[in-house]
């Protein structure tokens, strides 16, 4: 089977989810068998429809404006058997990149009006692959998907066309970081075992598409870790590609915040099979105090003081944060006396070692 992807993302540089999303769907594509050609849209030149229906008048079937979607595009999205249209969500639908092809289809159809029960539309000229649309998008609501929903619908209930699937996936951005790491790889296996499906069954089974729908993690901690993520960009004056692509970690700005993006710092392996009990208190800008248990396989927070901590780490908030952020070196402040540790500093040392790169939040 003869696949053509086409990716509407206007990021490069291996930013883009869509991309993400789509490499997956497209590797699964092809452990099934398919011939698959992935075309990143934004390096092609695809010039605005003019609305002059020369490809319905004195050119029929032919665009008269000369450009890659005339010259390369539009003859191998006819050749396919299955089209790919992978957009991220802009404005509750798909990107201008994308509609602006979808309008230079134009001449895939004669200029006469036919009618179904619901509505007109104009017979198909040339044959047009089988559908599969692909968009993925900021916030965590579902619901973000509706109006793109609604579009495609109402685009392919009529002869000629047919949409075989909708794979939409909300919190996109969270793909790559190091929280929900799990339910990330989930969502990424489950839409490589869409792909499969679509080539050996044409549709995509209830329970990959509920994998790759999933929630990630409860709404509002996303909320506050990408307001945090956002704060830390300003700050920094840095873009938020560049802040995933340095594996930032968002500068908390309060207990509570910094009980969230703290465990994702903890080297948790270092607990062995028992549990460590890690106790701040914080003085300064912001204070208070709260302690995190750290096992194999997870840390737990908490608000106030433990009995008994393995290691206590007395610091004005200000300084760990920026310890923690990596602005300033925790050994060297230590040394400075900038902040205190009671109990074991070679456990310290190993719980706060970073085998991978720094918490991306
Ligand atoms: C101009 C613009 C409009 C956007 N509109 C929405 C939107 O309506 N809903 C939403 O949840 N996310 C929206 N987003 C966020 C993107 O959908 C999200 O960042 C997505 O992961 C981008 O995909 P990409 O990485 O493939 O480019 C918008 C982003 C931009 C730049």
């Amino acid at each position: 089977m003869k696949v053509l992807a086409l990716n509407s993302s206007p990021r490069g540089g291996g930013h883009s989810k869509t991309e993400l999303m789509l490499n997956h769907l497209v590797d699964g594509m092809r452990d099934a068998g398919a011939d698959v050609e992935t075309i990143a849209l934004r390096n092609k030149k695809i010039k605005d429809c003019r609305g002059c229906y020369t490809c319905w008048t004195r050119t029929p079937g032919q665009c008269v404006i000369k450009d890659d979607m005339t010259v390369d595009l539009l003859p191998k999205l006819l050749q396919s058997d299955l089209a790919v249209y992978a957009t991220p969500l802009y404005f509750h639908s798909m990107n201008g990149i994308m509609r602006r092809f979808l309008e230079r289809t134009l001449p895939t159809m004669h200029p006469f009006e036919e009618q179904n029960e619901y509505k007109t539309y104009h017979p198909m000229r040339y044959r047009l692959p089988k559908s599969v649309w692909l968009s993925v998008c900021g916030f965590p609501e579902e619901s973000e998907f509706n109006i793109l929903s609604t579009l495609l619908h109402y685009i392919y209930d009529r002869e000629g066309l047919e949409l075989v699937a909708e794979i939409f996936r909300p919190r996109a951005e969270f793909l790559v970081s190091r929280i929900a790491t799990d339910t990330a790889e989930d969502i990424l296996a489950a839409t490589r075992e869409a792909g499969h499906e679509l080539i050996k069954s044409g549709h995509i089974s209830g329970g990959t598409m509920a994998r790759i729908k999933q929630p990630m993690l409860e709404r509002s901690i996303f909320a506050t870790i990408t307001n945090l993520a956002w704060n830390t960009c300003i700050t920094e004056g840095v873009t938020m590609p560049q802040f995933q692509e340095r594996k930032m970690v968002a500068r908390p700005d309060s207990i509570e915040t910094f009980m969230l993006i703290m465990p994702l710092g903890f080297n948790t392996q270092a607990a062995d099979n028992n549990r460590v009990l890690v106790q701040f208190h914080f003085s300064g800008e912001v204070s208070g105090s709260c302690y995190f248990t750290v096992k194999g396989d997870g840390v737990d927070a908490v608000f106030g003081t433990s009995v008994d901590p393995d290691l206590t780490i007395e610091s004005p908030f200000e300084v760990w944060m920026d310890i923690m952020t990596g602005k300033t070196e925790g050994p060297q402040m230590l040394m400075e006396g900038k902040y205190k540790v009671d109990g074991d500093l070679a456990l310290m040392i190993k719980l706060f070692e970073r085998e991978k790169e720094p918490t991306a939040a």
